[in-house]
């Protein structure tokens, strides 16, 4: 049992207090440490020893938000004591009982932390009994993705930055050893120089222009071409999108640009491969905050103004994604290819 309520502070090198995006805090108890990071607009996460054991989206605001993790973390603590701690990585993973991936096997690029799109993509993925390899971007990543990649039993973790000569053929040559066939990719990275993604695009370098066209949009066209072959009885690709590439979304600047090219990468991927049953697909979610988006200014704003918009008066989550993506990836959406499809709570319908 626990004698008292745990002690939160606020994290160090944390922002905290009115206009600080994310507020962090970190209590310990026994041996364990627990995080809470809770968002203005009343979404928030709770970890126990770096790894996700909550979140929630539906506090009415930030205070409300780590009320309720904190009751849930005065609760996890008290399931934990008198048991042996070996269930933590496993429960990070939703249960689901119909598996309806089993058998199937993906690679998964982009994970960066617990709150990238990847990440909630790898748990639908997983939760749905698909096996799935994982990428880290390089030896600093490797220590927030290596636990996740655990918590996914992952049999394959490889580095992966697309920037490194024959990292990515690497990847896929490992697969090609190991599984010998693949089922699913998911590309869900994207990456622009300050400069050029801070800047207007009438400014834009050439050289800003092609890390961010070479990263964003190249890698997906490579990543197909090396699927390829191991895609022999179909299988479907996937990638991140967003909606600033239909319409001009204010800060989004040259990262829309890459976007509508990446969209548009997809529509001939589908037609060019479909034939042989590979699937392609864009996946378009609503504004979510990572360490992607942390790069975007004025990001606030994008968040609250998607929540008061969008038909379903919501922000999505990386689960929302992650479960939406894994449908695609099922048999049962073997005639649907070439889309963009739009997980935003229907924000893209309004005018
Ligand atoms: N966060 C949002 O609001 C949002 C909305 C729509 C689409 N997206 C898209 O989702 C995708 C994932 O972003 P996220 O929001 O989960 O952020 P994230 O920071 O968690 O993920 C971005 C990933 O890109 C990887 N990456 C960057 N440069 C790379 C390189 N050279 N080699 C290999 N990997 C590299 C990073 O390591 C990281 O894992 C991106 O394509 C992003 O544009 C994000």
């Amino acid at each position: 049992m626990i004698a008292k309520r745990l002690d939160w502070k606020a994290k160090e090198g944390f922002a905290v207090g009115r206009g600080a995006t994310i507020q962090a805090f970190v209590a310990s108890a026994d041996k364990s440490k627990l995080e809470i990071d809770v968002m203005p607009w009343g979404e928030g996460y709770l970890r126990a020893d770096g790894q996700e054991i909550a979140h929630i989206n539906d506090a009415k605001d930030r205070r409300q938000a780590f009320r309720k993790l904190a009751d849930i973390a005065e609760r996890h603590l008290e399931e934990q004591m008198p048991e042996s701690k070996t269930k933590k990585t496993s429960s990070m993973i939703p249960v689901a009982k119909a598996k309806l991936l089993e058998g199937k096997k993906g690679l998964i690029v982009g994970i960066a932390n617990e709150n990238s799109i990847a990440w909630g993509c790898a748990k639908a993925f997983r939760a749905l009994g698909a096996e799935v390899a994982v990428t880290y971007l390089n030896e600093k990543a490797k220590k927030y993705v290596d636990p996740l990649a655990g918590a996914l039993d992952s049999p394959i973790v490889m580095p992966l930055d697309v920037n490194v000569p024959g990292q990515m053929e690497a990847v896929f040559e490992r697969i090609a050893t190991d599984w010998g066939n693949l089922d699913f990719v998911v590309h869900s990275i994207a990456f622009s120089p300050k400069a050029a993604l801070q800047g207007r695009v009438v400014d834009v370098s050439r050289e800003g222009f092609l890390a961010t066209i070479d990263v964003s949009c190249w890698t997906f066209i490579r990543m197909a071409h090396l699927a390829e072959p191991l895609m022999r009885k179909g299988g479907t690709l996937f990638t991140m999108t967003y909606y600033g590439s239909q319409r001009v979304v204010k800060n989004y600047n040259i990262m829309g640009v890459a976007k509508a090219a990446l969209e548009c990468t997809v529509r001939y991927l589908a037609a060019e491969l479909g034939p042989k049953g590979i699937r392609v697909h864009a996946i378009s979610p609503g504004p979510l905050a990572t360490r992607a988006a942390s790069g975007i200014p004025e990001f606030d704003a994008l968040l609250d103004k998607a929540k008061g918009k969008a038909p379903a008066r919501s922000l999505v989550s990386i689960d929302d994604v992650g479960v939406a993506t894994a449908f695609l990836a099922h048999d049962a959406a073997r005639l649907m290819t070439g889309e963009t499809l739009y997980v935003d709570g229907g924000y893209h319908i309004i005018d």
